[in-house]
């Protein structure tokens, strides 16, 4: 293995998200939830292994300190999304979802359900956090089920196991229950392995609603929101903001099977939806 494969070990970062569609797929009982190791390809596998490995206090701090500056650029919703579609998988032949397609299916299968503007927005703009990719980190400091770092990790996590190369579960501090956090004390106030969805939600958090900002910051959180773990952590505001990111889930999951939206057609309605809640231009 070379040095780009051992850091890339997916071929897409489509891999991971259809990973976590395939482990919560609708006819599975909660107990195939469990079982996902027969679902897992060595790349997923070795991806996760890579990121329970490396996504230490330390690593996310140090993150959050590059990226949260926000000083990457001026960018609208729409180039960062036709900079995010530059990540083809030329690897896959039979991938040709892009990127914003797999958005405006999302978006899409939300607004066919007759749910509010920003709730469709949320859909079309959750995953523009990947463009951290196009920055040159790595697919485990992108994508990947998000956990809490600094304090014991849930075995509602998939591939737990994974965790005692973290050298942060040798730290005692980090692997009691509430950690360095105090109990209840709210989601604001953890800091979430990095990656795409705390990325984007900095980025998009002034112009919209909080239920949105819910959405996009913790889509990928599903120890927490599949799952019922960690609820040691959040108050009562984040239970009752939940129910949307439980809402949003099974839009994210399964809208992939669904028509390929007619990007032309629908632009229109995306222009002006965008431009209700953003300014022309966002800091990336
Ligand atoms: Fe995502
Ligand atoms: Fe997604």
């Amino acid at each position: 293995m070379n040095t780009s494969q051992s850091v890339q070990p997916m071929q897409s970062l489509d891999e991971w998200d259809d990973f976590v569609a395939v482990r919560y797929r609708q006819d599975k009982t909660e107990d195939q939830f469990r079982d996902y190791s027969t679902d897992a390809n060595p790349g997923v596998t070795e991806f996760y292994r890579q990121n329970h490995a490396q996504q230490t206090v330390e690593f996310v701090l140090a993150a959050r300190t590059e990226f949260l500056k926000l000083n990457r650029g001026k960018k609208s919703i729409w180039e960062a999304a036709e900079y995010l579609n530059t990540l083809v998988d030329d690897s896959d032949p039979d991938t040709d979802l892009s990127q914003i397609e797999h958005l405006l299916q999302t978006s899409e299968a939300i607004r066919k359900d007759g749910h509010p503007r920003w709730f469709v927005l949320s859909g079309f703009i959750h995953d523009l956090g990947k463009v951290l990719c196009l920055y040159g980190q790595p697919q485990w400091a992108v994508v990947g089920d998000t956990f809490p770092v600094g304090c014991a990790y849930s075995d509602q996590i998939v591939f737990p196991e994974f965790f005692e190369a973290n050298p942060d579960s040798k730290v005692p501090e980090y692997q009691s229950l509430y950690g360095i956090y105090e109990p209840r004390c709210g989601l604001d106030n953890v800091y979430l392995s990095w990656g795409h969805d705390e990325y984007v939600f900095n980025v998009t958090k002034n112009y919209l609603p909080e239920p949105a900002q819910y959405i996009l910051r913790y889509h990928s959180f599903y120890a927490a929101h599949k799952h019922g773990a960690y609820r040691h952590l959040m108050n009562e505001h984040d239970e009752q903001m939940f129910e949307w990111v439980k809402k949003f889930n099974p839009y994210d999951l399964y809208s992939k099977g669904a028509d390929r939206p007619n990007f032309k057609e629908v632009k229109p309605y995306y222009e002006d939806l965008v431009a209700e809640f953003f300014p022309a231009q966002l800091d990336w």
